[in-house]
């Protein structure tokens, strides 16, 4: 497969079209970014870590029979996804409290929640991606009543999922973000990206940061973290 012209670049990837319209071209970047923008920085190495841990975790989904967009890696940088009509939404699963949660709550970071927590942000940058409700998504029609009930099926089944694979290579999955879109046909696919970029990661027995807070906080190095979350990952079978 060839890959065709730039569709889209955004803030860590870029996406080009290819011979099939069913298909999206992906190359991770190694630029890293913060307060939806505000820190931006090169970060040499962090693509094709991002591109390599997402593909695993898509493929170890995939395996636990959770369907998302993710057809096939193609190189340490690339990866190819099924196109999806993007649904303008950021969806947050909890298990703990952390970042923007513990500073709006007052709720200590590391506190475990009795039930994981969904959330929804709209995706708008002009809007600086704010905390809607379900009826709030009514109104702005970003998902039909369904699709809402849909994705937040998915997202507690991802969780499900990413705890048992996480627990297994040491790590507590403190939250992370999920992206869905649609299908042609209408069905709600999960999407975009799983990496410590994309959720908190901490070391089961050290309580470490191995995510992207390494790099928002100022508080080290962010390509030896996401290397050994790879390398773990890769060295544990499903
Ligand atoms: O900042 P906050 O505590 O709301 O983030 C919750 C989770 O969502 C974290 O895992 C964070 O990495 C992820 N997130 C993201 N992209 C954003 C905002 C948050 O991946 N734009």
């Amino acid at each position: 497969m060839e890959k065709a012209e730039l569709l889209y670049e955004g803030k860590a990837k870029k996406m080009f079209a290819t011979e099939d319209k069913q298909v999206i071209w992906v190359e991770y970047l190694d630029q890293a970014t913060a307060l939806n923008g505000v820190m931006k920085d090169q970060i040499q190495g962090k693509g094709e870590l991002n591109n390599q841990i997402t593909s695993r975790i898509f493929q170890y989904l995939t395996k636990k029979g959770i369907d998302n967009h993710f057809i096939d890696i193609l190189s340490k940088t690339e990866q190819l996804v099924k196109k999806v009509e993007v649904i303008p939404l950021e969806v947050v699963v909890r298990n703990f409290a952390a970042g923007s949660f513990s500073k709006r709550l007052a709720v200590p970071e590391g506190t475990l929640l009795p039930e994981p927590i969904i959330e929804f942000y709209y995706k708008d940058d002009l809007l600086d991606d704010p905390f809607i409700n379900e009826a709030h998504i009514a109104f702005l029609e970003l998902a039909t009543p369904a699709e809402i009930q849909e994705i937040k099926l998915i997202a507690l089944q991802v969780n499900e999922a990413l705890q048992e694979l996480f627990a297994g290579i040491d790590l507590q999955l403190i939250d992370f973000k999920l992206e869905f879109g649609r299908l042609a046909d209408g069905k709600i696919l999960l999407a975009d990206e799983i990496s410590p970029d994309t959720c908190r990661l901490w070391d089961s027995d050290s309580h470490e940061h191995m995510d992207k807070d390494v790099y928002r906080r100022k508080i080290g190095n962010l390509v030896p973290v996401y290397q050994e979350v790879l390398t773990r990952l890769n060295n544990y079978s499903f």
